[in-house]
């Protein structure tokens, strides 16, 4: 096991990193390391405390056969001590993630995980976002869905030792 915690951050918790967190569960899940990691996601904001994932988060997800389980949160500076990845969606979610105190060392953004985008991963102003979709309609959600999947794949193999 490489890193065994690893924390999923967007703006308002409710779109993008509940997605990340239930796709990146149901991955861990099938591959049988589910147990081993701890995961979890929250937001820079704090609007949507308490609330369930966006409703078009949840169908999009739907659509594609993974389960949701959400109460969004709005990141803790405690959650930097206890993650070993803090994985933000896009730049505004890592630079307002640095300026809360989180260890640059620690923070990654979500599509330097996707195999595609690997060359420019170390160079966080290079990754591509996960576009924000609170503004748009199913569709986008599902391309953002059809984003994390690779990310998310590359993430756990880059947690994940074999064996
Ligand atoms: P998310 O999307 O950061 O992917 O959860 C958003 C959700 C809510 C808002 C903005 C973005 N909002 O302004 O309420």
């Amino acid at each position: 096991m490489l890193y065994r915690s690893v924390l999923f951050v967007c703006l308002g918790n409710i779109c993008r990193s509940p997605m990340a967190e239930a796709i990146f569960i149901e991955q861990a899940a099938t591959a049988g390391v589910l147990d081993r990691l701890e995961v979890d996601s929250c937001g820079t904001g704090a609007w949507h405390v308490g609330g369930n994932a966006d409703a078009r988060t949840i169908s999009a997800c739907q659509r594609r056969g993974t389960a949701v389980k959400h109460v969004a949160r709005q990141v803790d500076v405690a959650d930097f001590a206890r993650y070993d990845l803090i994985v933000a969606m896009d730049h505004a979610n890592a630079r307002n993630l640095l300026t809360l105190g989180c260890p640059a060392g620690k923070l990654r953004l979500m599509r330097g995980f996707d195999s595609e985008h690997a060359a420019v991963a170390g160079d966080l102003s290079a990754v591509p976002i996960v576009p924000d979709p609170y503004h748009d309609g199913d569709e986008e959600f599902d391309r953002v869905y059809s984003m994390l999947l690779p990310a998310c794949r590359g993430l756990l193999d880059a947690m994940v030792i074999p064996g």
